[in-house]
């Protein structure tokens, strides 16, 4: 990008935004034995046979948990504001209950400190999917008691890190964890309960609300939210059924999860779908949504893609999942996820629509309204076919295209005059730093700003990391 257009970017920046970027402790960090650390139910899934693109195992990664200097000498040289990472919960506490793994902390510690002496501010995400095994084989999200447990796991995070971390995200989008993991099953642990799924958002959320309350009782000021995904939906056509259906659909994946935590209640779904509710109703209990709705610092906000939904099962052409396997539950829909021929895609096949996340800030605001805490977008970006290995920088002019489009359609969307004036944008973290482990499609989808080669392991910054380095520097300037 010609450095005008960086320049213009920066200037649009308002005074305090943070600009970041964001892993996740599966996603990079390998090392699954080493140090103390115990499985994970993503472990255990990613090892059973036809659950992950080529068979690819995560047993490595970018094996950041050895190179994690090499790893924070790339974050100073990017010169972003802020860093989220997550910290795996099996590698602290091996059975998800009782014992503390003393190298596994010191490992976090390491890492926040080298962070606070590059003068990059740790946001801390405590679960981002990696449930220790042995609170996935009884019950994980179904159960009730994963919430008891990730609170005390959330204490001791407090408690011991408390003074370092700027900024906590309980949960990394629950809503993806319910519908790919415990309903579609493409995502560990692998079930296919659609419906009878609805427990684990209840449960995750209370896990959040308990989480929450451990923060502020074991910290003294960091600042604590959550993050979920979130898309704007569309219906198909004009047809009453597929209004209908995306109206369930919008309430499944964006008001499932926010309006609990933001409002206090749970959404209501579209007639069609009413009954089928039952299983999560069930699960609440006196008091819960209380405890779920606490007072939030910031709402974190990861944006894609959009929706587009038709009823009836379909063939999923352009469906914005991603999942090679193509499972039984999805046959089982009443509804779909339709094509956007007018966007061009990301490597992913997920629309390129940066409008959308204006659109989106939006509807937060018309939702939430004076509910709404100050949003940080926690995550961003897109995948593109890159080459395995390569000897020099990769010129990834559609991801910098991509980044500065949404950052741009953002900051539009919530500027005085603009059409979601008075959301307050914290800040804009770019998914992902480096390329690595992505979920049911293994080392398929490159969404690093840093190419890595996962032959040598060797690190190589692309065009996009430069962009993003001239963006933090073009700021300065302007600030200067
Ligand atoms: C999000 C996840 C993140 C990564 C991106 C591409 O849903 O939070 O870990 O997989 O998608």
């Amino acid at each position: 990008m010609p450095r005008t257009a960086v320049d213009r970017l920066a200037a649009l920046l308002p005074p305090g935004f943070t600009l970041g970027v964001a892993t996740a402790a599966f996603q990079i960090e390998g090392a699954v034995d080493d140090d103390g650390r115990g499985p994970s139910g993503w472990d255990a899934f990613a090892h059973s046979p036809g659950t992950i693109a080529d068979g690819a195992s995560p047993d490595i990664a970018d094996d950041h948990y050895h190179r994690a200097e090499e790893d924070l000498a790339l974050l100073s040289r990017l010169g972003v504001d802020a860093y989220r990472l997550s910290i795996a919960w099996p590698r602290v506490q091996p059975d998800g209950r009782g014992a503390w793994n003393e190298k596994g902390w010191a490992f976090y510690e390491r890492l926040l400190d080298g962070l606070l002496e590059a003068g990059i501010r740790p946001v801390v995400t405590l679960y981002h999917w990696d449930t220790p095994l042995p609170l996935e084989e009884a019950g994980g999200w179904l159960s009730r008691e994963t919430a008891e447990r990730f609170s005390e796991y959330a204490a001791e995070a407090g408690r011991r890190l408390g003074d370092r971390v700027d900024q906590w995200i309980t949960l990394n989008e629950p809503a993806t964890v319910t519908l790919n993991g415990y309903a579609l099953g493409v995502h560990a642990p692998g079930k296919q309960l659609l419906y009878e799924a609805l427990p684990s958002v209840h449960h995750q959320l209370l896990a959040h609300g308990l989480g929450v309350q451990a923060l502020r009782a074991s910290t003294d000021d960091g600042k604590i939210g959550i993050t979920n995904l979130h898309a704007p939906v569309s219906a198909k056509s004009w047809r009453p059924f597929d209004r209908l259906h995306a109206g369930l659909f919008d309430a499944i994946f964006n008001r499932l999860f926010a309006d609990p935590i933001l409002l206090g209640r749970y959404p209501r779904v579209p007639w069609i779908a009413k009954r089928n509710f039952a299983p999560l109703l069930d699960a609440v209990r006196p008091g819960d949504l209380e405890l779920i709705q606490q007072p939030l610092d910031f709402y974190g906000l990861n944006y894609y893609y959009p929706v587009r939904i038709g009823a009836g099962a379909g063939p999923a052409a352009g469906a914005p999942t991603g999942h090679h396997r193509r499972v039984a539950a999805l046959k089982r829909l009443p509804f779909h996820l339709a094509d956007f021929p007018e966007f061009p895609r990301t490597g992913f096949g997920w629309p390129i629509a940066p409008a959308h996340l204006g659109t989106l800030l939006v509807q937060m605001r018309d939702r939430y309204g004076d509910t709404l805490p100050p949003i940080l977008i926690t995550e961003n970006g897109a995948s593109f076919p890159e080459p395995a290995s390569t000897d020099g920088p990769i010129d990834d002019s559609e991801r910098i295209d991509y980044l500065a489009a949404h950052l741009e359609s953002a900051l539009d969307s919530v500027a005085p005059g603009g059409p979601a004036e008075g959301v307050e944008l914290a800040g804009w973290f770019v998914w992902t730093l480096l390329d690595n482990f992505e979920w049911a499609a293994g080392y398929t989808q490159r969404f690093g700003l840093v190419h890595v080669d996962f032959d040598t392991l060797e690190r190589t910054p692309k065009a996009s990391f430069e962009w993003l380095r001239q963006l933090t520097a073009a700021r300065e300037r302007t600030a200067a």
